[in-house]
């Protein structure tokens, strides 16, 4: 497992990324979804695992939120902490959130969640960012989030795993990146060393060992199958 200054280089490696924020948030909602619909479908994700939940009640809470793409699909509820790597200036979030008190940015320098009250959370969506987190990086935030959460809070994770993304282009362009020329070296690697916006294949077994290790209860490993033909989103309560 990675040290805390380790586990800080990791979100240090993001610094050139996404400025003024991702496809989603800087093209728009209608933009993006046409332009994947044949492996992701984004209004299904919504139907599945925002919509139901959602409510001027729900705490949310966002992780990796980047300009907002998601972020708002949130705006009804009763407030919403968007967590990033990425200062608000860089990703233009604010560009395209409209301010208000309940909406709540923070740029984090580590994992341990202390931007957060301990029992106020009642849901966590994440949507391809533990992809790019490591596992060390995965077992902080799921280890310190949960105190944070409500008990029975429902949280919506993609992660990225290797018998589910049977791309071949996708996995050649992903390995390359993260500078290995062999897929199976770069998915034993799921704990390596960040380079800039690189993906870690630890898969759907080694986050639920997680989810047991830290006392969470494992609803689906992959709650949304055919709207991310890809990626699995594992849906898991406190
Ligand atoms: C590919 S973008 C996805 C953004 C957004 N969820 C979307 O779908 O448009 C990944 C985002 O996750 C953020 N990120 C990466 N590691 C993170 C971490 N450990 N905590 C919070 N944000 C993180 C990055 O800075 C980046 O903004």
């Amino acid at each position: 497992m990675k040290k805390e200054n380790e586990l800080q280089k990791e979100l240090q490696s993001f610094q050139k990324l996404w400025k003024g924020g991702t496809s989603l948030s800087a093209r728009g909602w209608d933009v993006t979804r046409k332009a994947n619909l044949s492996r992701l479908d984004v209004d299904e994700i919504v139907r599945i695992c925002i919509e139901p939940y959602i409510n001027p009640e729900t705490n949310v809470l966002e992780i990796g939120c980047n300009g907002g793409g998601w972020t708002w699909k949130f705006l009804e509820a009763n407030e919403v902490y968007g967590f990033d790597a990425l200062s608000a200036e860089h990703t233009g979030f604010w560009n395209y959130i409209e301010k208000k008190d309940n909406i709540h940015y923070c740029q984090v320098k580590d994992f341990n969640c202390e931007e957060l009250e301990d029992d106020s959370i009642d849901y966590v969506f994440s949507y391809d960012v533990f992809c790019h987190i490591s596992y060390s990086g995965t077992s902080a935030y799921l280890k310190n989030l949960f105190k944070k959460l409500k008990k029975g809070a429902n949280c919506f994770i993609m992660i990225a795993d290797a018998d589910k993304y049977t791309d071949e282009r996708g996995r050649r362009k992903l390995m390359k990146r993260a500078g290995f020329s062999n897929f199976d070296d770069f998915v034993r690697d799921y704990d390596g060393k960040p380079t800039s916006g690189r993906w870690y294949f630890y898969g759907i077994e080694r986050f639920c060992d997680l989810l047991e290790k830290y006392g969470y209860t494992l609803v689906s490993g992959d709650v949304a199958v055919d709207a991310d033909k890809n990626n699995p989103i594992i849906h898991f309560r406190k």
